[in-house]
């Protein structure tokens, strides 16, 4: 590997707190810390990657070694954050957290790396948006615990190797596919999240709501969990305007019929399938007389980003068995007609 030049002496350590860059932070997000679980026993579902999640760090811990670098991938809002928490919380270590996109250069992430305690748990979201001399500097320091850094200029620079803290990385990303080889290989751990069954939901949501004090009928949390795209973030935040309607009707309880009155009114019909879901999907049905039609030529009609359409809207699609994915591009199932004649003219 090239070493990554870098002009000051020895990075400076980060405070672990810091290591987001500061975002616009709303009301929601605040809800969204509180809801949080940080323990696996509060966290419903995924059970086959919490069970071997529960082992790995157990096995860790009776060695006293850091957990093996993990990757969890899925697509949005299914817990991989979550997930990543509760991992450093069990292992009692040091949790630190930043983004691909939020690291400039190779010396920021030498920096953190720098800092972090022995047996941390560094977090990196988005891990597929490293750039790739940012990414570099990880394969020693997964490797081998230390970072190659280059110091002084021209003739004079020479590399030097830096030692860091045994740590534990953990990666989260919604795109599996754009993740390079080499930084795949050193995870040990790679776990995939599905969504979530509507049972699993169910129970995020009742958690959900002791947690704001609302009271959440056993029929109403079942509409809800069946119309939230197998997603918790998703659940959650549907939750928080169900209990809107509610308290603007004077209703205390919620029961399936002010979830059903809420999500008619955002245009959730009853496979929990939203505007740009059917916009996806009617797209294709009228103007592709069904498919196959290629990713760019569907997104450039749609108006959405490519990104977009792959990440967060097809996963959830094709989960749902309304579209396939063939050689020659995306393809409406007889579902999905049949679905979009059940939903009639909903927008
Ligand atoms: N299994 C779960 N149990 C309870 N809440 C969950 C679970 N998974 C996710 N959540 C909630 O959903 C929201 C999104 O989770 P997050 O970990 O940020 O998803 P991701 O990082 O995969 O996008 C969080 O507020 C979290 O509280
Ligand atoms: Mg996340």
């Amino acid at each position: 590997m090239d070493p990554i030049e870098i002009r000051m002496q020895v990075p400076e350590p980060r405070a672990p707190q810091n290591l987001s860059k500061p975002n616009l932070i709303t009301g929601e997000d605040i809800a969204d810390q509180q809801l949080r679980p940080s323990r696996f026993e509060d966290y419903p579902g995924q059970d086959t990657v919490k069970s071997n999640l529960q082992v790995y760090v157990a096995a860790a811990l009776k060695r006293s070694s850091p957990l093996d670098h993990s990757l969890f991938h899925g697509p949005p809002g299914l817990g991989k954050t979550t997930l990543a928490k509760i991992v450093a919380l069990e292992m009692q270590a040091p949790f630190y957290q930043t983004s691909g996109p939020s690291i400039d250069k190779p010396g920021d992430l030498a920096g953190i790396l720098a800092g972090i305690e022995p047996g941390g748990v560094l977090f990196i979201d988005e891990i597929h948006r490293l750039t790739i001399t940012v990414e570099e500097i990880l394969y020693s320091a997964m490797e081998d615990f230390c970072v190659d850094i280059l110091v002084g200029q021209g003739p004079t620079a020479r590399t030097v190797r830096m030692p860091i803290n045994p740590f534990t990385l953990i990666g989260a990303t919604t795109r599996m596919a754009s993740l390079s080889a080499p930084l795949l290989s050193r995870f040990g751990i790679q776990e995939h999240l599905e969504f979530y069954e509507a049972d699993a939901l169910a129970q995020i949501l009742q958690r959900s709501a002791r947690l704001w004090g609302v009271e959440l009928a056993e029929d109403g949390a079942m509409e809800l969990a069946k119309r939230s795209r197998g997603t918790p973030r998703i659940a959650n935040r549907l939750l928080r305007r169900v209990r809107d309607f509610a308290d603007f009707h004077g209703q205390r309880t919620l029961h399936c019929d002010i979830v059903d009155l809420t999500l008619n009114r955002l245009h959730i019909d009853r496979g929990g399938l939203d505007k740009m879901d059917r916009r996806i999907l009617r797209m294709i049905r009228d103007r592709y007389k069904g498919g196959p039609v290629g990713i760019e030529a569907l997104a450039a009609t749609i108006g959405e980003e490519r990104s977009t359409i792959e990440d967060v809207y097809e996963p959830f699609l094709m989960h749902q068995g309304y579209m396939r994915r063939g050689p020659r591009g995306r393809e409406l199932s007889a579902e999905a007609v049949h679905h979009l004649e059940l939903v009639g003219d909903m927008p």
